[in-house]
């Protein structure tokens, strides 16, 4: 498939070179194709090719968004997604890493209010960056869990066989609403491994019987 990414800072590049290596077309999507990030993310994948964002939009099968949080409304609001999936990895952090909007709505719907025609779906924002460069865990017999939400249920299937591509187990979790709580395991994670010194290495697992 052809994916673009807006941001490809730690998140952003970590998930475009895996799904480069595993046969997707990246695209990076910024009105300033020569800025650092841009520039950098080229050099360590030179595959990737930029675009102004509208553009990257239109030529695109999914996009994903791995900006800061903050940058979101003012970025979202012009663009046109042509109603297509625009999943979203960006955490509303505020201070003393608690939820940036109060927990009072997650940062995934607020993405969906500014862009009313893209599907969006949250998807890569449970762990840090460094479980996304690299998914595998060889000494265990399940596979990383990725929490998902969104309204989409097409959207949602699409989105899990990309994550499968990348070595992950989707689970979907359910609507946009419950990205809330996706956020909310975002800052324990985040929480255990900045502050309270776990390993970054470590990831959920979804264990049934
Ligand atoms: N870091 C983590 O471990 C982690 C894990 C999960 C989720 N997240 C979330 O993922 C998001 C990105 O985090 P990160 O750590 O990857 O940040 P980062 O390393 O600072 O990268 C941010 C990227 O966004 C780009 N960007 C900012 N404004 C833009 C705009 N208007 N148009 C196009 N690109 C723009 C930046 O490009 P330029 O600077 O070149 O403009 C840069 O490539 C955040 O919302 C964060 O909460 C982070």
């Amino acid at each position: 498939m052809k994916l673009a990414f807006i941001g490809v800072g730690k998140v952003g590049f970590a998930l475009a070179n895996n799904f480069q290596k595993s046969g997707h077309e990246i695209i990076i999507a910024h009105d300033d194709v020569t800025s650092h990030s841009v520039l950098r993310a080229q050099e360590r994948n030179p595959s990737f090719q930029a675009f102004p964002i509208q553009d990257a939009i239109n030529r695109a099968d999914v996009i994903f968004l791995a900006t800061p949080f903050n940058s979101n409304e003012t970025l979202l609001k012009p663009l046109d997604f042509g109603n297509k999936i625009l999943v979203d990895c960006t955490n509303p952090v505020g201070a003393g890493i608690s939820h940036g909007l109060e927990s009072k709505i997650s940062g995934a719907e607020k993405v969906q209010e500014w862009t009313s025609n893209a599907k969006v779906v949250k998807s890569h924002t449970i762990y840090g960056f460094e479980n996304l460069e690299n998914p595998v865990f060889p000494n265990y017999s399940v596979k990383p869990v990725m929490l998902i939400s969104g309204n989409d249920v097409n959207s949602k299937a699409t989105v899990n066989t990309l994550n499968a591509d990348l070595g992950f187990e989707t689970l979907d979790v359910g609507d946009l609403s419950q990205s809330l709580h996706l956020e909310h395991m975002t800052l324990l994670w985040v929480k255990m491994v900045r502050v309270n010194g776990h390993h970054p290495n470590f990831t959920w697992a979804y264990l049934e019987r």
